[in-house]
């Protein structure tokens, strides 16, 4: 039973080799068919929005992915389903095509949090008091870069969190033939948003998500670390 099982995934893995040969898109063709994109995935991919992901550089394999995971419904996205609905595998091919060939644009860090919203109370602060609040936010901001790189490079032992570096790459560009994404230079806030989902089980209700078996062991803070970290990546 089992055998043939086998056999039978190994000769339906080899049927389906040619196509996977021929799943190369058309750049030209891409970027025509992504016209309607630009609104919130910026020009060449490089959205201006911090919760509407970068496109620009992401591996293809994992751009189509997704768009078919929004189309068939097992990735939930308002914004995004009625925009897949009507492509075709072509046009997702060509679409990803355009979008890989296209470089990532670097992130600045949001501003140190300085608790200083309230303007009254702010007038009342010594420049020496402000001076110290600003070196403390700083303190707090490197502090988090710090665990973002760790949990990078070397996950979390204690938490069971496995090194993103192992499926993400050294620098962020994840790994082309198996289709895991690239993360160096997207926004941090979608990056949040989407740990969040993953861990949620929004982003998927499989289960057996690698991802959801990761996030679901992070806490918000270690997903906040993680997230400013990879959005600095260059
Ligand atoms: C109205 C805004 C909007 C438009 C227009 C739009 N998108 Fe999106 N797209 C989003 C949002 C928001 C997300 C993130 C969804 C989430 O949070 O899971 C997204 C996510 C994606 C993702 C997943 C990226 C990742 O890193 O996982 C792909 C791929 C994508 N869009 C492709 C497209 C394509 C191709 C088009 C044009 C045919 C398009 N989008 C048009 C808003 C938009
Ligand atoms: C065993 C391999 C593996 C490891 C380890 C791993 N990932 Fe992933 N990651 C994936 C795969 C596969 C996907 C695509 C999941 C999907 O399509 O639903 C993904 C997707 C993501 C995404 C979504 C990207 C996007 O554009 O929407 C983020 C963010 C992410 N991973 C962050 C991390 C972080 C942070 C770590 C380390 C704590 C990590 N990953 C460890 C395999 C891995």
């Amino acid at each position: 039973m089992k055998k043939s099982l086998i056999a039978f995934s190994v000769s339906f893995a080899l049927l389906n080799m040619p196509s996977i040969a021929q799943a190369m898109g058309d750049v030209e063709a891409g970027q025509s068919k992504s016209a309607s994109c630009t609104n919130c995935h910026g020009e060449e991919g490089n959205s201006m929005m911090p919760l509407f992901p970068k496109l620009a550089a992401q591996n293809a394999g994992y751009l189509v992915k997704q768009m078919q995971a929004f189309k068939d419904g097992s990735r939930s996205g308002p914004m995004m389903a009625s925009m897949v609905a009507s492509l075709s595998d072509e046009d997702m091919q060509d679409i990803a095509a355009y979008y890989q060939a296209q470089a990532v644009t670097s992130n600045s860090l949001p501003p140190l949090d300085l608790d200083d919203d309230d303007d009254d109370e702010d007038s009342e602060l010594t420049a020496e008091q402000k001076e110290a609040a600003k070196t403390a936010a700083q303190e707090q901001q490197d502090a988090l870069l710090t665990t973002g790189y760790d949990v990078y490079r070397n996950g979390d032992l204690e938490n069971e969190i496995s090194a993103c570096i192992a499926c993400h790459g050294p620098y962020g560009e994840g790994n082309k033939p198996a289709s895991f994404p690239a993360l160096k230079g997207q926004h941090a806030d979608y990056l949040i948003k989407t740990l969040t989902d993953f861990k949620s089980s929004v982003r998927t209700k499989n289960s057996d998500n690698m991802m959801h078996m990761i996030a679901k062991k992070m806490d918000s803070e270690e997903i906040k670390a993680i997230s400013y970290y990879i959005s600095m990546m260059k």
